[in-house]
């Protein structure tokens, strides 16, 4: 019952969004939002409006408009200097994919992206399930989503 609901919302979410194969599950996103991301991490438009997680939350950075967005680039926000590098010089810019790959291992996607081995995140935490990284993502990229990146 649970799987066949899931892939109902996935096909909806197909059709509404027009994403190719993998359907990533925006709504399952929305719950590991809330489990896994909002106690380090709130999403708040450019009006203040909070549309995900607390107020005041400043552990990690606003999410808000993260798809499209140059990694390390949240005003007043006191980044590692890894990851300021993996925007600045190795042009990371956040995408569906990106963010699936890097909340898993945020370190070694930082080792990876940079190309230094001894790169390190201030993320302490990983997603342990790839399917609920990518729901998340899609989660994510439905708050003031700039294009999605090519690549
Ligand atoms: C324990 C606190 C913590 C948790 C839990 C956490 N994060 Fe983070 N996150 C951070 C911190 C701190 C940074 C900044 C990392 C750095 O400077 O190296 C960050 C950075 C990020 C970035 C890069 C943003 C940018 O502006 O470049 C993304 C994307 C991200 N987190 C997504 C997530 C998602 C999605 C979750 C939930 C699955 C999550 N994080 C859970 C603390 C956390």
């Amino acid at each position: 019952m649970k799987i066949s609901t899931k892939a109902a919302i996935g096909a909806f979410a197909l059709t509404m969004t027009g994403l190719p194969a993998l359907a990533q599950d925006a709504e399952n996103g929305a719950t590991v939002f809330q489990r896994q991301c909002q106690n380090c991490h709130n999403v708040v438009d450019d009006s203040g409006e909070v549309l995900a997680g607390r107020p005041n939350m400043r552990t990690g950075p606003n999410l808000y408009g993260v798809i499209g967005r140059q990694a390390g680039v949240v005003e007043g926000f006191r980044y590692g200097a890894d990851l300021v590098a993996a925007g600045a010089e190795a042009g990371l810019v956040w995408s569906e994919e990106a963010i699936t790959t890097y909340v898993q291992d945020p370190r070694s996607y930082l080792q990876e992206v940079t190309g230094n081995n001894r790169a390190r995140s201030q993320m302490a935490f990983q997603v342990r399930s790839e399917s609920d990284a990518a729901d998340v993502a899609a989660y994510l990229a439905t708050f003031g989503a700039q294009e999605e990146p090519a690549g």
